[in-house]
C-alpha cells in the first residue's frame, strides 16, 4: 500500500486529494495545523479513514518529525496561504508560509529520505501581468502580488532541489479551480453562495472589485488527478493544468444570476474596497503537455460548475437558515 502525506488537508484541494488518493487505496496521512476550534468541515466524511497529525508550515521540526514518522513514498504540498488579497496584508507571513514553507518541506524530505517524491502546489498567479496568451510552461513569470511572488520563489526551490539533489520533485503551475468546498472569499463561491442567498431572500446585494479581470477556471476534482499523474511519471518536471477557457469576472456574474432567473444588474455594486492594487488582468493556460504527457484532460466547464456550485449553495443556505428557524 503506497503511503501520501498531504499538508492543507483541511483546504479545498487538500479535501479532494485526499478522497482520490484513498480511492486509488493509498494510506493518507494529513497535516493540520493546531487551531483553537476544529476546521475539519472539508473532511468529515473521512477523517475515520485518513491520519491526521499536527504540523505548521511555519515549524521546521514539526514538518521534519512528521515526514519522519509517516516515512510516506509521495508528499503533497498543497499548504499555503493561499488568497491574494491577504497578502498585501500580512505580506512576511505569506512569504514565510507560501515561500519559505517549500524549503522546509524540501529540506525534511532531503533529510529524512531523499527518494519521497514531491508535489509543489504553484500557481498561474505565477504568470500575474502575463508576458503571452495563452501560458505554457516556458512563459516568463511576472507575478502581481506578494502572493504570487512567494509562490515563484516556491517554484523556483522545487526546481532547484530536483537539479541541485536529484528529488523527484514537480511543480504543477494550476489555473484557478473552484468547487462547492471553495472558500466564501474567492471570487467564484462569493458569487454562487450570495446569489443563492440572494434567491432564498436572505441577501439583497452582492458587492464585487474589477468585473473586467478575466481567469481560466476549472474543477477542483479534475484538477487534483493531475497532481497525482505528475508524480506517478518516470521524470519529474513541471506542468500546466488549465482548461484553455478564459471569463471575465462579469461573465461569471451573468451565468450564476442567470441559472438563477435573477438580473444581476439588480443586485451588483462596485466595492472600491475588493478592488486590488495591483490586478492580474487575464489568465487563460495551455495545458497541451498535460494532455501529450499526462494523458490529461479536465471534464467539468464552466457552466456545468457554477450549476454545481449554485445548487450546493442553495441546499447549504436553505438548510442553514431552517436550523435558525428552529432555535
Ligand atoms: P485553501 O483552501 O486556502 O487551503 C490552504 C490550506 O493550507 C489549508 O488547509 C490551510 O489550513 C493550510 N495552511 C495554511 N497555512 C498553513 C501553515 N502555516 N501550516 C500548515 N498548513 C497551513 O487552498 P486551496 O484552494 O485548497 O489550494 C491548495 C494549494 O494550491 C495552495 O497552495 C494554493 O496556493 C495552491 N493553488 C490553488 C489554486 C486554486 O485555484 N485553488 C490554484 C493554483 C494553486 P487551515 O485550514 O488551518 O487554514
Ligand atoms: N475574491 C474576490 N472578491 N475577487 C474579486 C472580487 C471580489 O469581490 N471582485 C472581483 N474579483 C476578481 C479579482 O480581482 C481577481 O481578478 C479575480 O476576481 C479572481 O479572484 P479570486 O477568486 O480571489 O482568485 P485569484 O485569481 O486572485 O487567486 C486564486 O487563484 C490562483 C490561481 O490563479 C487563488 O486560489 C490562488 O491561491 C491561486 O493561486
Amino acid at each position: 500500500m503506497k503511503k501520501a502525506l498531504v499538508t492543507g488537508i483541511t483546504g479545498q484541494d487538500g479535501s479532494y486529494l485526499a478522497e482520490f488518493l484513498l480511492d486509488k487505496g493509498y494510506d493518507v496521512w494529513g497535516m493540520h495545523r493546531r487551531t483553537s476550534t476544529m476546521n475539519f468541515d472539508r473532511i468529515t466524511h473521512i477523517t475515520d479513514k485518513i491520519h491526521l497529525v499536527q504540523g505548521d508550515l511555519l515549524d521546521q521540526n514539526s514538518i521534519q518529525n512528521l515526514i519522519r514518522e509517516a516515512q510516506p513514498d509521495e508528499v503533497y504540498n498543497l499548504a499555503a496561504q493561499s488568497f491574494v488579497p491577504t497578502s498585501w496584508n500580512q505580506p512576511l507571513l505569506t512569504g514565510e508560509i507560501t515561500a519559505l514553507g517549500v524549503t522546509r518541506m524540501l529540506e525534511a524530505i532531503r533529510s529524512v529520505n531523499p527518494r519521497i517524491k514531491f508535489y509543489q502546489a504553484s500557481t498561474s498567479e505565477m504568470f500575474g501581468k502575463a508576458r503571452e496568451v495563452p501560458q505554457r510552461e516556458t512563459t516568463p513569470f511576472y507575478p502581481r502580488s506578494p502572493y504570487g511572488a512567494s509562490k515563484v520563489y516556491g517554484h523556483w526551490i522545487t526546481v532547484n532541489y530536483r537539479e541541485s539533489y536529484g528529488l523527484f520533485a514537480c511543480s504543477g503551475i494550476l489555473f484557478n479551480h473552484e468547487s462547492p468546498r471553495r472558500g466564501l472569499e474567492f471570487v467564484t463561491r462569493k458569487v454562487t453562495n450570495t446569489a443563492a442567498r440572494i434567491k432564498l431572500g436572505i441577501a439583497n446585494e452582492l458587492r464585487m472589485g474589477n468585473l473586467d479581470a478575466k481567469r481560466d477556471w476549472g474543477y477542483a476534482g479534475d484538477y487534483v488527478e493531475a497532481m497525482w499523474l505528475m508524480l506517478q511519471q518516470n521524470e519529474p518536471d513541471d506542468y500546466v493544468i488549465a482548461t484553455g477557457e478564459t471569463h471575465s469576472v462579469r461573465e461569471l456574474i451573468e451565468l450564476t444570476f442567470g441559472y438563477l432567473d435573477l438580473d444581476w444588474q439588480k443586485y451588483v455594486k462596485i466595492d472600491t474596497r475588493y478592488v486590488r492594487p495591483a490586478e492580474v488582468d487575464l489568465l487563460v493556460g495551455d495545458a497541451s503537455k498535460a494532455h501529450r504527457k499526462l494523458g490529461w484532460k479536465p471534464k467539468v466547464a464552466l457552466k456545468e460548475l457554477v450549476k454545481m456550485m449554485v445548487e450546493s449553495d442553495l441546499q447549504l443556505e436553505k438548510e442553514l437558515s431552517g436550523r435558525k428557524n428552529k432555535r
